[in-house]
């Protein structure tokens, strides 16, 4: 994953010093190109020689010190850097980056960077849990930088806390992380995919509906997840408390007919739809128009069906790949492969919800997903984001066109 990349490693003055040197070998070992700013006070730790001995490049460490004059040091280093780590991150730095104080090479070019910028901090356990370092943190977060937590355990002040710099291969596997996300983003782009998710309402009266468990977690991990692989995702959705997952289009629905119109007039301009929404299959006959008052006997409602999505899509379905989910109680391959072929869908999620840490409103699912050439892909008990992630895995390649004996 690192392999090519540019990294620009902006270390700053503390004890940590001598770990950002052994980050500088493990990176360039693992086939990074990886360039350093030092500030003044991270000189006194460690020569700058060290690096650039380790790194094979010049090391940077003042603005003014135009290495080639053709070009503007910390300028052009801004716009090399695939990434920028800061590490380690003193609350000094923390607090110039958090307030645009751009008094030194590293400060200056982290202003000037649009790359992607981790933080990793290092200091003694109060200064870490100051307000002031912890309020220069949250808004740096919300400027998008991303940090690396420091660990716990004995710091060079003799105090033991919270402030160890993470350890070079821990800062390492973050990146990987990233670059290989970074990666997938590319694997969706340009595809339609909705997405719907949780429950229907089916009104009977003005206080009174019909409606069931679920809380919209699944769909939303699917929509959160399909936007970070690049799609264009319109998430439909039933009322639930989440928020929006980044960069998804969210549209909400309160009936199984509103979602009916909704889907319907996106579906023939869709790539993909994932039908995770638990959608009434009986909605009262009649709707009350005034609140129903309470009788002495018994109230019979009257039910009537409502449309199957799905099954509609399923009709007028031409190259867009279905998926459907099944929530099921008992017999849950032969109902769920039932639903696939009844629905002519492309693949079935099937989960058992009367299985612990499977189903409706937890974090959680287990899931077995049956695609119509007969094979099944029975997953472990996962975060619903992992699940979704390991769907859309089994999707992707049927995107790109390859049979499913190639996946
Ligand atoms: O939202 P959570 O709390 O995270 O819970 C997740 C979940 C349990 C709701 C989810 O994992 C799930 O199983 N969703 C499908 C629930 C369901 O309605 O299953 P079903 O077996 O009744 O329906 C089969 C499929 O047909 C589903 O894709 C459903 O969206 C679709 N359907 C059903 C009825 C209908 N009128 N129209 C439909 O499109």
């Amino acid at each position: 994953m690192l392999k090519d990349k540019k990294i620009l490693l902006c270390v700053s003055g503390g004890v940590a010093v001598f770990k950002a040197a052994a980050l500088t070998s493990q990176l360039s070992q693992k086939g990074a190109t990886v360039k350093v700013i030092m500030t003044e006070s991270a000189k006194k730790f460690v020569t700058p020689l060290t690096f650039q001995a380790l790194s094979r490049q010049n090391v940077y460490d003042d603005t003014f010190d135009e290495i080639n004059p053709s070009k503007i040091a910390h300028i052009d280093l801004a716009e090399w850097a695939d990434l920028v780590l800061v590490a380690p991150a003193t609350a000094n730095m923390i607090g110039k980056l958090a307030n645009g104080i751009a008094d030194d090479m590293i400060s200056t070019t982290l202003l000037a960077t649009t790359a992607p910028v981790w933080i990793a901090p290092a200091m003694n356990g109060n200064m870490y849990n100051h307000p002031a370092v912890q309020k220069n943190m949250k808004t740096l977060t919300s400027f998008g930088y991303r940090f690396i937590e420091p660990n716990e355990g004995y710091l060079a002040c003799g105090y033991v806390g919270k402030g160890r710099l993470s350890e070079p291969l821990e800062i390492i596997s973050y990146l990987e992380q990233f670059f290989a996300e970074g990666q997938i983003e590319q694997k969706l782009k340009n595809k339609k995919i909705i997405v719907t998710a949780g429950p229907t309402q089916e009104t009977i009266d003005p206080v009174r509906y019909f409606t069931n468990r679920s809380s919209g977690k699944m769909g939303y991990a699917i929509a959160e997840e399909a936007a970070k692989w690049g799609a264009d995702v319109t998430l439909i959705s039933g009322p639930t408390n989440l928020p929006t997952p980044q960069h998804v289009h969210r549209v909400d629905t309160k009936t199984a007919q509103d979602m009916y119109d909704e889907v319907l007039k996106r579906y023939s301009d869709c790539d993909v739809v994932i039908k995770a929404a638990a959608v009434a299959d009986y909605r009262p006959k009649n709707i009350f128009t005034e609140k129903m008052k309470k009788q002495p006997n018994d109230w019979v409602v009257e039910m009537e069906r409502t449309k199957d999505i799905l099954a509609t899509l399923g009709e007028k379905k031409e190259d867009q790949i279905l998926v459907g989910f099944a929530a099921e109680t008992e017999r849950v391959e032969e109902y769920a492969r039932g639903k696939m072929e009844r629905k002519n869908l492309d693949m079935i999620v099937a989960n058992n919800v009367a299985e612990a840490g499977s189903g409706f409103q937890g974090d959680t699912n287990i899931v077995t997903i049956y695609k119509k050439d007969g094979s099944s892909l029975p997953l472990p008990l996962l975060s619903k984001n992992e699940v979704a992630k390991r769907l859309l895995m089994e999707i992707e390649p049927l995107l790109e066109g390859k049979s499913y004996n190639d996946c």
